[in-house]
């Protein structure tokens, strides 16, 4: 493990974003073999509403230089006519991804043994839902590369070019078959649409057939993203470490986390393995204004997502101990209890 005290950035954000990482922090306190600084950065739709700031350039400087980041969620109320649609996504989330080279954007999606799914048992009987998908994070049609014309007539014209590179493309490839090399099953599925996105898919494809044959002891798989939609519904246990492009993988990773219990519980980080900046960990779910301000989130997602920063930074062993004490609280949870936000928190903190 990595010596000297490490930097966190902590950006908590809007809605429920500061209340379930209050939890996150509460749990690294307990669980972490070292004692990190932190720095709060506030970011988000409320920085924006008071201040019309979204990332100054100055505190991106100053985040760049720490270790790791932990985010909430940033997000205001629905159709807020102040909040320009996209502004945080692109100008916070999108520029934070970029600037740091996240090229991975990683979602481990399991369903912890008691934890209810909405699949019907046959198919929880095929096996253990244990699957991460490895979502490329930098290219794709969120670049940004696309525009408008004439807009608001009858011949507006609008384009998103999916932007692919080599480079790009064969180091998210490395980074998932590496990760399978660590697993059990060891086996990399290749998600895209070869049929029909022909050029970018042929890409992927010549790429995913490279790196494979440097990992002979690595079973890999194709499917469309089509078919993969019915195949993580009909029978995910067939799914290992998931490798696809940004959109698809945006989108997998919804349904990914709805099958394993919904999104109080799934956790993600935005990793840039090459270490040249820090990377960022964060629930997937969003700023829920519904219930802010009410501690009814569950942090449990928040929670996971300190344990993926540990292992990150070098603290298998500390990150593996949040994960099972998270799986004897959602073990023990009595079903339809409500427990406050922090009480959520304190009772994982409790078993560290
Ligand atoms: P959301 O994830 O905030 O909420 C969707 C539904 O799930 C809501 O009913 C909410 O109450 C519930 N929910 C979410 N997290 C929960 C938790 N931890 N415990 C219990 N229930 C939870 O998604 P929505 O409503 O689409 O977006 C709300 C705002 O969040 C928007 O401004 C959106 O742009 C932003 N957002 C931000 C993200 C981020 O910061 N990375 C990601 C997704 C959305
Ligand atoms: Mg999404």
């Amino acid at each position: 493990a990595p010596t000297g005290t490490p930097t966190l950035a902590v950006i908590p954000g809007d809605g429920i974003g500061p209340e379930v990482t209050a939890e996150a922090l509460k749990v690294l306190e307990v669980a972490s073999p070292v004692k990190f600084e932190s720095t709060r950065y506030d970011l988000g739709a409320e920085r924006y509403l008071a201040t019309g700031e979204v990332l100054p350039d100055s505190v991106l400087a100053e985040i760049r230089e720490h270790d790791a980041i932990l985010l909430g969620a940033v997000g205001g109320k629905p159709n807020d006519p102040d909040l320009p649609p996209g502004i945080l996504e692109r100008g916070l989330l999108l520029k934070l991804r970029f600037e740091l080279d996240h090229y991975v954007n990683l979602r481990p999606s399991r369903l912890f043994p008691g934890t209810a799914s909405p699949l019907a048992e046959p198919v929880l009987q095929k096996g253990e839902i244990d699957f991460v998908v490895v979502r490329e994070g930098t290219e794709g049609p969120y670049t940004g590369n696309g525009g408008a014309l004439r807009v608001g007539t009858p011949g507006e014209i609008a384009t998103e070019v999916s932007v692919n590179t080599a480079y790009g493309v064969e180091r998210v490839i490395r980074d998932a078959f590496a990760r399978a090399e660590k697993r059990p099953r060891k086996k990399v599925t290749l998600v895209h649409k070869t049929n029909v996105l022909v050029n970018a898919g042929s890409l992927w494809w010549r790429l995913f057939e490279q790196v494979a044959a440097e990992h002979p002891d690595v079973t890999t798989d194709y499917i469309h993203i089509d078919a993969a939609m019915i195949f993580m519904v009909t029978d995910p246990a067939r799914f290992d470490v998931v490798v696809t492009d940004n959109l698809f993988g945006d989108i997998i990773t919804d349904l990914a986390a709805a099958i394993t219990g919904g999104i109080g519980l799934a956790a993600s980080g935005n990793v840039n393995p090459d270490r040249t900046a820090p990377s960022m960990f964060e629930p997937v779910h969003g700023s829920a204004p519904d219930i802010a301000g009410q501690q009814k989130a569950d942090p449990t997602a928040a929670i996971l997502s300190g344990a993926l920063l540990l292992d990150h930074l070098g603290h298998a062993a500390a990150a593996a101990a949040i994960e099972a004490a998270v799986l004897a609280d959602l073990t023990e949870r009595a079903p339809g209890a409500t427990r406050r936000t922090s009480e959520v928190g304190d009772a994982i903190a409790a078993r560290l």
